[in-house]
């Protein structure tokens, strides 16, 4: 289904306004709605200024003709990833959604509601680190970084997290789930997390992607490919 786009003139805008004219259109975007922005400079500054200040959530094709562009602006959920990692940080968000919605339901003392949410987001967590492991550690050479370098960090980390959804899980297993156990577990757990993440984003990503890069295109969309197919079945 096409997406409804909203068009933006902001040729005429004065230079100081234009960022946060720009930024006015753009914060409406989400998953399904876009907006055009038809811009009187090259926009690659103030794109990625706005980016920036949204989270890096957004996603933009750029069209240059007779001296002016114009800038689709999209959800990033809306843009097929553009390579294994921009899937893999897709990921950590949905994961986290899964996990944020869960302790939501457990501080109400729902744990009946929370129960299938954190299995799927059990197994979705389990996936991912999977696919970390067993395919990119051991392609991308985490197995021989010294011990305070991101890939070390990383499975260092992916260990205390398996132990943490270790504690989720039994408390599932044993019975009728004690929704006050689960929601400690769980916000010891989403701490964990948020942490190794952005440690992942920031500091392993671009290591990996750049050694990524020395490989061939086809490498890396096979990567890509196999990345979609773990993490989604
Ligand atoms: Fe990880
Ligand atoms: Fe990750």
């Amino acid at each position: 289904m096409a997406i409804p786009e909203h068009i933006h003139d902001l040729r005429d805008e004065r230079p100081a306004h234009l960022t946060g004219a720009a930024l006015d259109c753009v914060k409406t975007v989400r998953p399904g709605i876009a907006v055009t922005l038809l811009l009187p400079a090259d926009p690659a500054l103030l794109m990625a200024s706005l980016n920036l200040q949204l989270r890096e959530n957004l996603h933009w094709d750029v069209v240059e003709a007779d001296g002016a562009w114009r800038v689709t602006v999209r959800h990033r959920a809306d843009a097929p990833p553009v390579d294994v990692f921009a899937l893999l940080a897709a990921d950590h968000k949905r994961i986290d959604g899964l996990l944020a919605q869960s302790l939501a339901l457990l501080n109400r003392g729902d744990a009946a509601a929370a129960t299938p949410l954190l299995r799927d987001f059990a197994a979705a967590l389990k996936r991912h680190v999977g696919f970390e492991d067993g395919e990119l550690a051991a392609s991308l050479g985490a197995t021989q970084a010294a011990a305070d370098e991101p890939p070390a960090v990383m499975l260092r980390e992916h260990r205390e997290i398996a132990q943490q959804l270790e504690l989720v899980e039994e408390a599932l297993a044993a019975g009728p789930a004690d929704a006050a156990e689960l929601a400690v577990y769980c916000a010891i757990l989403s701490g964990t997390l948020a942490k190794h993440e952005y440690r992942e984003e920031h500091n392993l990503f671009p290591l990996w992607r750049a050694a990524l890069m020395r490989r061939g295109k086809d490498a890396r969309d096979a990567l890509l490919d196999r990345a979609k197919t773990r993490l989604e079945s």
